[in-house]
């Protein structure tokens, strides 16, 4: 592997382009990035449900913070209320919202329940606030849930995982220890689950929500039904029974909450679990898996580390005809190949070193979601994985929608570490490189180690709270 260069180091946009061309990808990038209502990035997306005024869109993020009711406290609002200034149009889902108690991915995750049901109004409502302070309107705004299982990586009661599992996974079930036949959810599981999607859509849409995300990334209980190719039964094998938990739940949301729109948060692709080589590099290796194809990847081609878009496509055409226009694309599962899904120079605590320039991870996404706009352009596109763009995110962001390669630039950890950006980007401010998410990795790191998440290295608010120095001694 030839040398890896920081972004921070490639000063003018010649030398990023010709690193990129030196890489063998291909990225959009525009050298001039406009701003002003004529700038590519300020066009309002028009459909016919929505006005949105701009082209940015916020991704969810948790920050295992809220209260063990499901409740959110000071940290969360102080998140939305940041979303809400960010300057983006589209705030997607928010952070992930358990839909019931078993179903959380930490204790302190969010949940959807008749009990919180007024407090995730009433964060909503600052997030709208907080927009309306900044940017004096809220009307070309729109703000969906995340609402989700967290299956095989429930830890709802501390940092035990205490899983419900679509199918037993011959490599997963073996890194996290899953032996018990117990912990596959039946039929009936499932369908009572569903039961609890629906409610939580319904709950979201009192609280003002325009739409729900019915979560289907990351290796989380949706994202796994994708791949249930051994699960006998309705829920499990062909491609139509993977997704009969999708087609239930919006059938269910459809019937009990007219009007409420939904979205899907779509890992397209996966790879094979990875693991640390050799010592002392502990360089990113797929794990062995002895057959001659690993069909365990949903989006996979069968070698456990390549592209095929045959039944995403399919699952796009099954989204089309239930009538769901919003679709935002991300990668794999951050427990398992997180250098897929969040492209980054510093690997979390639990993570392993590099094995491809992180660039070459974030061409992969934005490529990805440019071909499934041309093949599938009637669906609403937000793109992930653009943050390890660091100062070169406004001339790629600007390509990518002026060449209609997506429809919205979905933004995550920069937004922690700059949470105005996009507003910076829109007004043509000269972007503050203190601010620019080096991708350090210690908003994954911390949430690994059992504590909350933030942006350690960046953010004043959280380098002055107690946490800050605990990760410095675990990075140690
Ligand atoms: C701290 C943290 C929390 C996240 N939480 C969620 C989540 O709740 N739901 C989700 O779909 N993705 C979540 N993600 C993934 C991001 O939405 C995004 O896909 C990823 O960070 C890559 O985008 P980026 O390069 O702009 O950061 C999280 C990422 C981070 C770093
Ligand atoms: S901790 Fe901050 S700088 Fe590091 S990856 Fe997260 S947002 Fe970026």
């Amino acid at each position: 592997m030839t040398t890896i260069r920081r972004v921070a180091a490639l000063k003018s946009a010649q030398d990023f382009q010709e690193y990129i061309a030196a890489l063998g990808i291909t990225l959009p990038f525009d050298e001039k990035v406009e701003h002003g209502p004529a700038s590519p990035l300020a066009q309002i997306h028009q459909s016919a449900r929505y006005t949105l005024g701009n082209r940015f869109a916020v991704l969810p993020m948790e920050g295992w913070d809220g209260t063990t009711e499901g409740r959110p406290n000071e940290l969360v609002e102080r998140r939305w209320t940041r979303f809400g200034q960010s300057g983006a149009k589209l705030i997607w889902g928010g952070e992930a919202v358990a839909v019931r108690p078993d179903g959380r991915a930490n204790p302190n995750q969010l949940m959807m329940l008749p009990e919180t049901v007024g407090d995730l109004a009433a964060l909503r409502q600052l997030l709208v606030q907080s927009h309306e302070a900044r940017f004096d309107r809220s009307d070309d705004l729109l703000i969906g849930l995340q609402l989700t299982h967290s299956g095989r990586f429930a830890r709802p009661h501390d940092k035990r995982l205490e899983p419900a599992i679509a199918y037993h996974h011959p490599l997963l079930d073996k890194k996290f220890g899953i032996a018990s036949d117990g912990v596959v959810m039946s039929d009936d599981d499932i369908k009572r689950l569903i039961g609890d999607f629906i409610k939580a859509a319904k709950l979201a849409q009192q609280a003002g929500f325009t739409f729900v995300d019915v979560k289907h990334c990351h290796g989380y209980l949706g994202h796994e039904f994708l791949s249930a190719i051994d699960r006998p039964g309705p829920y499990g094998g062909s491609f139509a029974n993977r997704t009969r938990f999708l087609r239930e739940i919006v059938a269910g949301i459809s019937c009990e909450a007219p009007g409420l729109d939904i979205g899907v948060r779509l890992s397209v692709f996966d790879y094979i679990p990875f693991q640390p080589g050799a010592e002392p590099e502990r360089r990113g290796i797929p794990t062995s898996y002895g057959e001659e194809r690993y069909p365990y990847a949903f989006g996979g081609d069968g070698s456990g580390v390549g592209i095929d878009l045959t039944e995403p496509l399919a699952f796009l055409d099954l989204l089309q005809a239930l009538d769901i226009n919003l679709v935002c694309i991300t990668a794999g599962s951050p427990y398992y190949n997180p250098h897929i899904q969040r492209p980054a120079f510093f690997p979390p605590s639990d993570g392993y070193q590099l094995l491809e320039d992180p660039l070459v991870g974030v061409a992969r996404q934005i490529n990805v979601v440019a071909e499934l706009k041309r093949l599938r352009p009637q669906l609403t596109y937000v793109g992930s994985g653009y943050s390890y763009l660091q100062d070169w995110l406004p001339n790629v962001a600007q390509a990518v929608v002026r060449g209609n390669h997506a429809d919205f630039v979905g933004i995550g950890r920069m937004v922690l570490s700059y949470p105005d950006i996009c507003a910076d980007i829109l007004e043509g401010t000269r972007l503050q490189r203190k601010r620019i998410c080096r991708t350090f990795s210690d908003c994954t790191t911390a949430p690994r180690n059992g504590m909350i998440s933030g942006c350690f290295p960046l953010d004043d608010f959280y380098k002055a709270r107690p946490e800050y120095e605990r990760l410095q001694e675990i990075k140690k």
